[in-house]
């Protein structure tokens, strides 16, 4: 188990790069093997849910190569759909082969999913949604086993935009027979993504972005190169830190239509903010904390991905502010480790009630899943001192050197074995 060694109390100051976004980049990988050809992913993040989602695409029988951040995915001779001894149980991203493999191969047995404990997260609507597209699914101690002869499109209305979901219709749509229309999508960037990548490979995909998307079976795909889009989570978890340590920062490749939420609550706190094609410049050095509502939804409501990281901030704002999670029903375990720390929260069913203390104190601590420790890192960095975050390799799967990137600027931080 690795940690994070922290002397909070520095603000942060300069430049830090965002990488491409884990979640695009996670379904486009999974969607790589549809073509049989070479696909090269561009702006691909070296963190830990994509080298297992590389893993599992070897296990299939494609090449994979790295070139800086550029992953090449040749499938031109993959040979199997059994994914049951790979690393599919390790994260929660790897449900999306199930459409990928149904699409390529009309069959898949694949682990159940793993990644944070923050709630159920069952996946019976990729199952329905499957099999209204003709799919036979039997499940026995954790092993999913799916069969479709001939995939077809249909009409899916999904109960919750789920995000997933969504990636897994549009994926196994491509190469379905006739048109697959999803009602209820999920609208996150990655979704448009994942559209625009997939359209790329010669796949007919329109309306990512809003609630209906309409797929129109082909019948071959092609290779491509496609670049994916930067990590909002990791820029608007940047956001935070700089206006938690009171910071200037600027964060190059961030999009401010991706973070706008966010954005908007720390310009109401003060932040100055300033966008353009390169990057979003916060300036939270006269940042002056008040008291928030914020209830998590899907986009483009506030993320439930920065609930943690906000809540660390809001430690910290005189007053009382309110954060309702809607989107996972046990995303909680950060606001027990936040209170080791100094900050007064309290919990009822999924409301925090976040009592704001003049300043948070720094201590041991120790992350549970990916955004926990995000919030934690944060903490640490205002709070005057020196702190431990257990617990890194949670943050490895979703952060591509974390740790690297606040020490360019200015944190003191650092990683131990
Ligand atoms: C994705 C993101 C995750 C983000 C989440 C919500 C990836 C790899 N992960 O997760 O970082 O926090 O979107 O923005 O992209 N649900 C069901 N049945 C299902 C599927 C989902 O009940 O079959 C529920 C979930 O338990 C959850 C809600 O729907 O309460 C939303 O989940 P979903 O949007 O599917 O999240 P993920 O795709 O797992």
């Amino acid at each position: 188990m690795g940690k994070f060694i922290i002397e909070g109390g520095r603000t942060l100051t300069g430049k830090i790069s965002v990488s491409g976004s884990k979640n695009a980049a996670l379904p486009i990988l999974a969607a790589c093997i549809l073509c049989r050809d070479k696909c090269t992913v561009k702006n691909c993040p070296r963190i830990k849910d994509v080298e297992n989602a590389a893993l599992l695409l070897q296990k299939i029988g494609a090449e994979i190569k790295w070139k800086g951040n550029a992953l090449t995915v040749d499938s031109s001779n993959i040979n199997n759909y059994n994914l049951t001894d790979g690393p599919a149980d390790k994260y929660r991203g790897s449900i999306i082969f199930l459409g990928a493999l149904l699409g390529t191969f009309g069959k898949a047995k694949i682990s159940a999913p793993g990644g944070c404990r923050i709630g159920r997260r069952p996946i019976d609507f990729h199952i329905d949604a499957l099999s209204m597209m003709n799919t036979a699914f039997s499940t026995t101690h954790g092993i999913i086993s799916a069969s479709a002869k001939n995939l077809s499109g249909e009409e899916i209305v999904l109960k919750f935009p789920s995000v997933g979901a969504t990636e897994n219709i549009m994926i196994a749509s491509v190469l379905a027979k006739g048109e697959t229309v999803i009602q209820n999508a999920a609208r996150e960037p990655e979704i448009v993504d994942l559209q625009d990548f997939l359209n790329s490979m010669g796949a007919k995909i329109t309306g990512a972005g809003t609630s209906k998307i309409i797929s129109k079976g082909v019948a071959s795909l092609h290779g491509t190169e496609y670049k994916i889009i930067p990590d909002r989570i990791e820029a608007g978890t940047f956001l935070i830190a700089a206006a938690a340590t009171k910071g200037e920062v600027f964060l190059k490749n961030a999009r401010y239509d991706h973070t706008r939420q966010l954005c908007r609550i720390l310009e109401k706190c003060g932040a100055v903010i300033i966008h353009d094609k390169s990057g979003i410049y916060i300036n939270a050095k006269k940042i002056r904390l008040s008291p928030h509502v914020i209830s998590t939804g899907a986009y483009p409501a506030f993320p439930t991905d920065l609930q943690p990281q906000m809540m660390s901030l809001l430690t910290t704002a005189p007053g009382l502010s309110i954060i309702i999670e809607t989107v996972f029903e046990s995303r909680f375990l950060h606001a027990e480790e936040l209170k080791k720390l100094g900050a007064d929260i309290t919990l009822d069913e999924n409301r925090f009630t976040i009592k704001g203390v003049p300043y948070l104190k720094a201590g041991n601590v120790r992350a549970s899943d990916l955004r926990c420790g995000a919030a934690l890192i944060i903490a640490a960095l205002s709070a005057k001192g020196m702190s431990v975050v257990e617990g890194s390799e949670f943050v490895e799967r979703g952060y591509q050197n974390i740790e690297r990137k606040l020490r360019l600027a200015g944190a003191a931080i650092r990683l131990t074995d």
